[in-house]
């Protein structure tokens, strides 16, 4: 059958990375969660002290940068490395989560990961869940999914999820860094996150994870059917 490529945009911990693993599942298709990579990169400025206000301090550090996707052999999803080490649970800290959306509204940046997105997309089978995947980064993709969940049910999903690892963390605390994304992450000059014109909408707030896969398998099925009609 032929295959597809998906995008799933949207806010921060609304279930982006959920959806796009129970599709990749579903589908036997690669998932790529292109914000590791801006997490990643952020990392990489933060442990290397790089001064980020400066365009030559950027692209020095990115010429350092190497990222790679690789099979986690337990789960089948594909894992961050940076410079050789899966560096997959370090960018879920909140020391990353702080500073990422700064670094992610830098040009030299954008352009350094999208180029290597862009890359991946390539052979189509492919799943990419982001900020711009469906407007900037495949903007032919067959089938864009924009997905969205009230704030307070946002926050209370991410809470739980640093909570498990970080009995220090407060709810106020998540729900700031939340808030100063989604706006940083909307309101930057290039590649704000939008939703793309042929975008699906998903509010999930009321939705279980059963149900968000019920409804997106259903929009791959109409659009596999249609391209073998
Ligand atoms: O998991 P969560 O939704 O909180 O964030 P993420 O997908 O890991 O992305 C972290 C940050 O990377 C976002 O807040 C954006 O600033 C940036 N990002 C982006 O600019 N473009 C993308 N395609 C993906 C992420
Ligand atoms: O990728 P994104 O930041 O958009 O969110 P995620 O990491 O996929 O989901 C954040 C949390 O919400 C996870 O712990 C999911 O299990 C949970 N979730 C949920 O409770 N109900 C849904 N319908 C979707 C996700």
């Amino acid at each position: 059958m032929k295959k597809i490529v998906i995008t799933i945009d949207g806010y921060s911990s609304c279930g982006k990375s959920t959806l796009a693993r129970q599709l990749a599942r579903q589908l036997n298709y690669v998932y790529i969660d292109s914000g590791a990579m801006y997490r990643a990169i952020t990392l990489y400025f933060i442990y290397n002290g790089v001064q980020w206000e400066q365009p030559e301090a950027v692209a020095a550090a990115l010429s350092n940068i190497e990222l790679e996707f690789l099979p986690n052999d337990q789960t089948g999803f594909s894992e961050i490395h940076l410079n050789g080490e899966n560096v997959e649970h370090q960018i879920r800290e909140m020391l990353v989560a702080d500073k990422v959306s700064d670094v992610a509204a830098i040009g030299a940046v954008r352009s350094f990961a999208v180029a290597q997105q862009q890359k991946m997309g390539i052979h189509k089978g492919i799943i990419m869940d982001g900020r711009d995947i469906g407007t900037t980064v495949f903007p032919l993709a067959e089938l864009k999914i924009f997905m969205t969940a009230d704030t307070a049910i946002r926050v209370e999903r991410r809470f739980r999820e640093l909570f498990a690892n970080n009995p220090l963390i407060t709810i106020q605390e998540v729900k700031e860094n939340l808030e100063r994304r989604d706006y940083i992450d909307t309101n930057r000059a290039i590649s704000p996150l939008r939703k793309a014109e042929d975008a699906i909408v998903l509010d999930n707030s009321n939705l279980t994870m059963d149900e968000q896969l019920v409804l997106a398998m259903q929009w791959v099925e109409d659009i596999l059917l249609l391209q073998s009609s």
